[in-house]
């Protein structure tokens, strides 16, 4: 390895290791692993399959899918930065930080209440809006639910602020529905998914008058 790498590499165990050791984690999902850094932010640091295939692509794609989500969920995206890093192989990485939502998943009973549904239906128009411009869809549910749909029954990836209702998405996670993934494997996931995702919103939808 080559020494203007290890810095970057001690910084990136010295954070994971942190983060255990002081209990900061509070959160992973197929993607990343989420701290609290203090008590405004998170910092999300990579950590799946999409990333271990092509960590290189894997940053460019959430870039570019961070700027795609901030002009179509302006309304709904919990702020979030990408902070640009190397990550052990000296690779172009990144962490993101994000606000706090003190909050909880969205669950379908809090669809009940006339605002978090009013504005759960405009999330889902602009989902179509983006579907119909970009190929690419949100990913609602997040990797526990899709997976384990049976027994986890939140929507992971959209949080209900406590004190105000208020709807937030907090994934940059989007699922690519056109051919443009940089695996086989990673395009048999996203069809899974897609497919896994319709029949959850069916639950969602399916009881909501639109
Ligand atoms: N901004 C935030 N505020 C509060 N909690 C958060 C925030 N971001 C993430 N979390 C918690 O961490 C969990 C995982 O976060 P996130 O969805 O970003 O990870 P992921 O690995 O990309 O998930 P997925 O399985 O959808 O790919 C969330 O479901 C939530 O419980
Ligand atoms: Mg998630």
């Amino acid at each position: 390895m080559q020494d203007t790498f290890l810095p970057e590499a001690l910084l990136f165990f010295r954070a994971i290791l942190y983060n255990i050791l002081m209990s900061k984690i509070i959160g992973f999902g197929g993607e990343n692993i989420v701290s609290k850094l203090n008590n405004d932010t998170v910092t999300k640091i990579p950590f799946g399959i999409r990333y271990f295939i092509n960590p290189l692509a894997t940053t460019n794609e959430i870039i570019a899918d961070l700027k795609v989500l901030q002009v179509f969920f302006k309304k709904y995206l919990a702020p979030t930065k990408i902070v640009p890093r190397k990550n052990i192989f000296g690779i172009q990485s990144y962490t993101l930080t994000q606000e706090y939502i003190k909050g909880a998943p969205l669950k379908k009973s809090y669809l009940d209440n006339k605002d978090v549904k009013q504005q759960f239906l405009e999330i889902m128009k602009i989902n179509e809006t983006m579907l119909k411009s970009e190929n690419k869809s949100y990913e609602f549910f997040g990797a526990w639910t899709l997976t384990f749909s049976h027994i986890v029954k939140k929507m992971a990836n959209i949080m209900v602020e406590r004190e105000t209702n208020r709807l937030y998405i907090i994934d940059i996670g989007v699922l690519y529905l056109g051919e443009n993934y940089h695996s086989k494997l990673l395009g048999f996931i996203y069809k899974w998914a897609g497919r896994k995702q319709e029949k959850l919103l069916e639950g969602f939808w399916g009881s909501l008058p639109l």
